[in-house]
């Protein structure tokens, strides 16, 4: 018998990681490659908050705290969901965790019994079916594609449900193809959910305030208000405060579930680190004036990628409404060849031969679920952006 337990070969390491790491690899082997796989933003963390993590040590705020979260937080939180989002929650029906990965594992291994499904939208965030799985439930995949923006219709969602779902994953805007649905959009899904009582929402908002143009964020408690008991809605410092590495996530929703998580997290991690606890006091309390400015950064770096990748020959690049991703499609290089001469059969070999030939590193669409396409994350510098996408120019123009 195995050491290693049957639950962890049902799951796949990320290839997010994977493609960063071999990127790495070939960059300490002296090569010259640009990371376009990156899901963080490449600003700093605001100057405000890294005081108030300074402050936080300085005053001795270094002990273990409330499992899931110091209270001071929670009412940051709960305010928050009442500013941006109309929603009214109060303290308890609050939790706090290392990341928003934490939120979403927490909630599913709160949940999932044998034989449980979860419906996840393709193209998905690569943890989810792999979290799922963990906890030990059955991902349903439900394909959106690039014909409507990525976003999965009602008639799909529809589709997707069965007596054993037990919650519907949905992320606006999406990573990885950066789709946001309108508020109208959202109400088919809801409406939908609406029809069906057994089945919850999660709705992970992580890049909410990553939006850009005239796109306006909504979330499903906001849109249907009689989804209320059976939403849990989830977010995080991550990507809008720039502080991927502080680890804080955070979610609202029906107090049971809410209890049922921190007992997952009162016997796995504890509480979040302190520090950065206080650090997120100040991110959502404190000025919010950098998030457009930081928009006007990525909004002008995604008309830049989107703009090059569709003068390259055999891609086709949807302007998607949010986060830092663009996902186009490389349909018309399938069944080509490389200058290098690697046969473009699908996505995958497009990106290692992309990596290999032009020494950009891009992560495959079959990563996501829907192929053949390729994810690039424009959290980088304009320059480093430009060159990228001239070499991508070129290696589709190699092709034959
Ligand atoms: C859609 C989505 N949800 C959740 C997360 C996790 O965020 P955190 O770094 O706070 O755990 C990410 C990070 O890449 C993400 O893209």
């Amino acid at each position: 018998m195995s050491f290693l337990s049957t639950s962890l070969a049902r799951v796949k390491p990320s290839p997010t990681i994977a493609v960063t790491n071999m990127a790495n690899e070939l960059k300490a082997a002296g090569r010259d490659v640009i990371g376009l796989g990156a899901g963080e933003p490449d600003f700093d963390t605001p100057q405000n908050i890294k005081d108030a993590g300074k402050a936080a040590i300085d005053a001795g705020k270094t002990k273990y705290t409330a499992v899931d979260g110091i209270p001071e937080l929670k009412k940051a939180i709960v305010a928050k969901f009442k500013r941006d989002n109309g929603l009214d929650y109060d303290t308890t029906q609050v939790t706090v965790a290392n990341g928003g990965k934490q939120i979403l594992i927490n909630a599913l291994m709160a949940t999932m019994n044998p034989g449980d499904e979860v419906i996840i939208p393709a193209p998905y965030w690569v943890s989810y079916p792999d979290m799922v799985l963990l906890a030990g439930g059955e991902p349903v995949i439900a394909e959106a594609s690039i014909q409507t923006g990525f976003k999965l219709t009602a008639d799909q969602l529809e589709a997707a449900i069965t007596p054993r779902t037990k919650w519907f994953i949905f992320n606006s805007p999406s990573n990885p193809t950066g789709a946001g649905y309108t508020a109208a959009e959202l109400k088919e899904l809801t409406d939908v959910l609406l029809r069906h009582p057994h089945v919850w929402v999660m709705t992970d908002d992580m890049y909410e305030h990553l939006v850009y143009d005239d796109f306006e964020f909504a979330t499903p408690a906001q849109v249907e208000p009689k989804l209320y008991n059976r939403t849990l809605t989830c977010n995080g410092v991550s990507k809008a405060y720039a502080m991927t590495g502080w680890r804080i996530g955070y979610a609202a929703g029906p107090k049971e579930l809410i209890g049922a998580m921190r007992k997952i997290q009162s016997q796995s991690t504890s509480n979040p680190c302190s520090i950065s606890q206080w650090a997120a006091v100040e991110a959502l309390d404190g000025t919010q004036d950098y998030i457009p400015e930081n928009n006007k950064t990525f909004k002008r770096r995604r008309d830049l990628v989107v703009g090059m990748l569709n003068d390259a020959q055999g891609i086709s690049c949807p302007k998607p409404e949010g986060a830092f991703y663009v996902y186009p499609s490389i349909a018309g290089c399938i069944g080509k060849t490389s200058a290098g001469g690697t046969k473009i059969t699908d996505d995958e070999a497009f990106a290692k031969a992309l990596l290999e030939e032009k020494g950009v590193a891009v992560v495959f669409g079959a990563a996501f679920g829907l192929s053949p396409n390729f994810r690039v994350s424009y959290a980088t510098s304009d320059d480093a952006l430009t060159e990228a996408c001239t070499r991508i120019q070129d290696f589709c123009a190699g092709l034959s």
